[in-house]
């Protein structure tokens, strides 16, 4: 059978998770961006319609990561039928949330059902990367845990790189996001391009300890990998406003750790409990009150399930 319109949901994920520069990720409950995507018979691919980004996005096929992701994923296919895609953002761009990383992946996710669900959701990581490039280059980290949701390992940007680690119970999240956008290419070109060899061994043995860690199921040994990152936080500090402040009001809530969500702005508290999450969630998001900056805050779980299809006629 036949169909001619199809509608998928992506999560938010949030990239780094500290130590981990470009090879951790992980998706979160509830927040996402849906796409509807609908054949026509001329030829082109057309963004249609996006809500919710405040006529932010290009709306230029070749310069919009949906419509990049959804000509790679119709080149390889060989369908010669052009595409109608409308994006309703649910994620703040630039934010440290993976808004583009869940345009691509919500785009492919529906065009691959749209098709008769020739690929795995593994096998649409290629096609959601070439659309991830254009605004933060080839680096998986927000795309897989999107298409695949939990915690990845990202040792690479091929599917066979991609390991799904384990969610401990209890893990918990506070996140708040400050009114602050954050250009991911911004925050890329401020880090250091080249390490000391100390350097390398104190970050390769924090990410060795982060993923013991998750194995473990132990949050203690976790929140120490998490904020043992000792090369990007500190070069991405002063484009994270108010980071010490916060981090310190998270703490005295009850939070384990506290991290740069992706490129940022967002923060991220890990919590053992939800009640703490609450807590850590309201008083980070005090912080950036007392300094008259808009915030939002909330807390979740990890979504342990990845983009879905929602709709199919
Ligand atoms: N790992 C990336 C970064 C995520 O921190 O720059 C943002 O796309």
């Amino acid at each position: 059978m036949a169909f001619s319109r199809a509608e998928a949901f992506a999560p938010a994920t949030v990239a780094n998770m500290g130590v981990g520069f470009d090879i951790l990720g992980l998706a979160l409950g509830g927040m996402g961006d849906r796409a509807i995507v609908e054949f026509q018979d001329a030829p082109e691919i057309v963004i249609a319609d996006i809500k919710g980004d405040g006529g932010q996005l290009p709306r230029e096929p070749e310069r919009n990561v949906a419509s990049v992701s959804a000509r790679a994923f119709l080149d390889h296919i060989g369908e010669r039928r052009g595409l109608k895609i409308k994006l309703v953002k649910g994620l703040p761009l630039s934010s440290g949330l993976g808004s583009s990383a869940a345009s691509a992946v919500v785009t492919v996710m529906a065009l691959n059902a749209l098709v008769g669900e020739p690929f795995s959701r593994e096998a649409l990581l290629p096609f959601c990367l070439e659309g991830e490039a254009l605004v933060s280059g080839y680096h998986a980290d927000n795309v897989a845990p999107c298409l695949l949701g939990g915690i990845v390992l990202v040792a690479g940007i091929t599917v066979d790189a991609i390991v799904p680690l384990p969610v401990p119970e209890c893990f918990h999240l506070a996140l708040v996001t400050p009114d602050y956008p954050v250009p991911t290419s911004e925050a890329r070109a401020i880090l250091p391009s080249v390490l000391t060899l100390k350097q390398l061994i104190h970050q390769t043995g924090k990410v060795a300890q982060l993923v013991d860690a998750l194995h473990r199921g132990d949050l203690e040994a976790l929140g120490a990998a998490i904020e043992g990152d000792t090369v990007v936080e500190p070069a991405r500090a002063c484009l994270t406003p108010h980071l010490t402040e916060a981090r310190a009001a998270a703490k005295r809530a009850g939070a384990i750790a506290v991290f740069i969500g992706g490129a940022g702005p967002t923060l991220c508290a890990l919590c053992d409990c939800e009640s703490i999450a609450e807590r850590a969630a309201a008083e980070m998001k005090r912080v950036y009150s007392q300094y008259e900056m808009r915030s939002i805050a909330s807390q979740t779980l990890v979504d342990q399930v990845g983009a879905k299809l929602l709709k199919l006629d």
